[in-house]
């Protein structure tokens, strides 16, 4: 074991070490206070100075947090937050939790990734551990985050070596914002290094702050296992997205089929119909395989087959809003429609690739004059290919009954259901909300 490896291993192990995490977004941020309620220094890094002002001022940006930790992190001696990159040799071990997203033809972005690597290599320093965080194709923390960083490594004289004196490593984020059934701190962390030192010294720094580390063979099987929990999460979605399509034409409502079928105590996982998929993740990740399996000459018909149907279901919701409609004798052109829930899931204000914009355009361009309400987000933002400018309407009485349909896009659980089962016309159901007014509102209710 070389001198450097030990003492690394040994600052790691000892709760002293002093942790980067460069991204304070919906990865990020929870990563920062998991270490630093660990009793961890942490300094964060953004290129968004508006993030790095909020938490110096003690105000959460990411309204699921809550204020807490951010008022917790504003008054401690063991944060801080920057977006001076040239401090990346203070930290010891540095996590990296950049964005990985699609470019215009679904194939892998990793320009966040380059940049950071390549600040890192700037600044590296012996005895640092730098673990990859964002999600990516297995290959990438080896042969593109690696390389670039030790690219510039190189450029500025340095000639440490892997796995001797500094370390690499994989290990995916499972943060599910809004989830309150698991926080970060029991979620497992897979860890996978570039070599066994990265892993081992890896494994040791997550055992710090996280309950349960599973140390994996590499980087490539922690990467690859990320995308495989991803896509089979937008593969079986798919499926009970078809099995929806077609049971409602036969009038069986699949809510009831799924719940049924989970009272199997083995061999069986729930998922749940919606209208398409939304997020960060599970319309994203499953392209990053898709694209690498091209590379080598592969097909990924599960996931093309995934991605075709999880897509076509904002289709399927106007569909049936259409059916809805002229059950009631009205067309949908200069019908007012208004889509409850802009957020792609219930309880958060996070729009990124929400299908209720789908639903808003489409409808839209049918002539129909769409508003949505969401007590999450008063007012849209623009995304990566939507800028509607259209603000919150307020759920009251007389608004609901204003419409000639309510569209359940997002089950937020402030949401008056019963308000809406009284005062809406037609209610178009996607996430089986009205399960507990079926009774009253027969007749007014479509699930979709
Ligand atoms: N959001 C989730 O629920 C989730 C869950 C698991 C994994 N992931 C993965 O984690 C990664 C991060 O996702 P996120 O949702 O936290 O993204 P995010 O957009 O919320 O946050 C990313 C942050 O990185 C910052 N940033 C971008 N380039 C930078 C650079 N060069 N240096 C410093 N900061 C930079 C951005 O300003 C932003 O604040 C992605 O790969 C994503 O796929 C996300």
């Amino acid at each position: 074991m070389s001198e450097v490896l030990a003492a690394s291993h040994a600052l790691l192990a000892s709760g002293d070490a002093r942790i980067g995490i460069i991204g304070l977004g919906y990865v990020g941020l929870p990563l920062v206070g998991v270490f630093h309620d660990a009793g961890l220094q942490v300094l964060g890094f953004d290129v968004d100075p508006g993030k790095i002002v909020d938490l110096a001022e003690g105000r959460s940006y990411l309204r699921h947090l809550g204020d807490d930790l951010a008022q917790r992190l504003s008054q401690s001696e063991r944060f801080q937050a920057t977006t001076d990159l040239s401090r990346l040799d203070e930290p010891d071990a540095i996590v990296v939790c950049v964005p990985t997203p699609l470019g215009d033809h679904q194939e892998p972005n990793l320009e966040y990734v380059v940049n950071t690597a390549k600040a890192i290599g700037a600044k590296l320093r012996a005895g640092q551990l730098v673990v990859l965080g964002s999600t990516t194709y297995p290959g990438t923390t080896r042969d593109v985050f690696q390389e670039a960083m030790m690219d510039v490594a190189a450029s500025v004289g340095s000639q440490l070596k892997s796995g001797e004196d500094y370390f690499v490593a994989y290990s995916p984020e499972r943060e599910d914002p809004g989830r309150s059934s698991h926080t970060m701190r029991d979620t497992p962390k897979l860890v996978g290094g570039v070599d066994r030192a990265s892993t081992e010294i890896a494994t040791s720094l997550f055992k710090r702050a996280i309950d349960r580390v599973v140390p994996v063979s590499s980087a490539e099987v922690a990467e690859a296992a990320k995308l495989l929990e991803n896509i089979f999460r937008s593969v079986n979605i798919a499926l009970v997205n078809e099995m929806k399509m077609i049971l409602d034409k036969i009038g069986v409502n699949i809510w009831e089929v799924v719940e049924a079928a989970s009272s199997k105590p083995y061999g069986f996982m729930s998922f749940y119909p919606g209208p398409g998929l939304g997020g960060h993740c599970i319309p994203i990740d499953p392209f990053y395989l898709s694209w690498k399996a091209k590379e080598i000459g592969c097909a990924t018909r599960f996931i093309e087959l995934a991605g075709e149907i999880n897509t076509r279901m904002p289709e399927y919701v106007v569909d049936r809003v259409i059916y809805a409609l002229n059950a009631d004798g009205k067309a949908i052109r200069n019908s007012r429609i208004l889509i409850l829930g802009l957020a792609y899931k219930a309880d958060v204000d996070d729009t990124r690739e929400s299908p209720s914009f789908v639903l808003i355009e489409r409808m839209a361009s049918l002539g129909a004059r769409v508003d949505y309400s969401d007590p999450h987000i008063p007012r849209t933002k623009r995304v990566r290919k939507y800028d509607l400018t259209l603000d919150s309407v307020a759920l009251t009485a007389s608004a609901i009954s204003s419409y000639d349909a309510v569209v359940i896009a997002t089950a937020h659980r402030a949401f008056d259901y019963g308000l809406i089962a009284e005062n809406a016309a037609i209610i178009v159901d996607t996430r089986n909300a009205m399960g507990d007014f079926t009774d009253r509102i027969r007749g007014r209710l479509f699930q979709a």
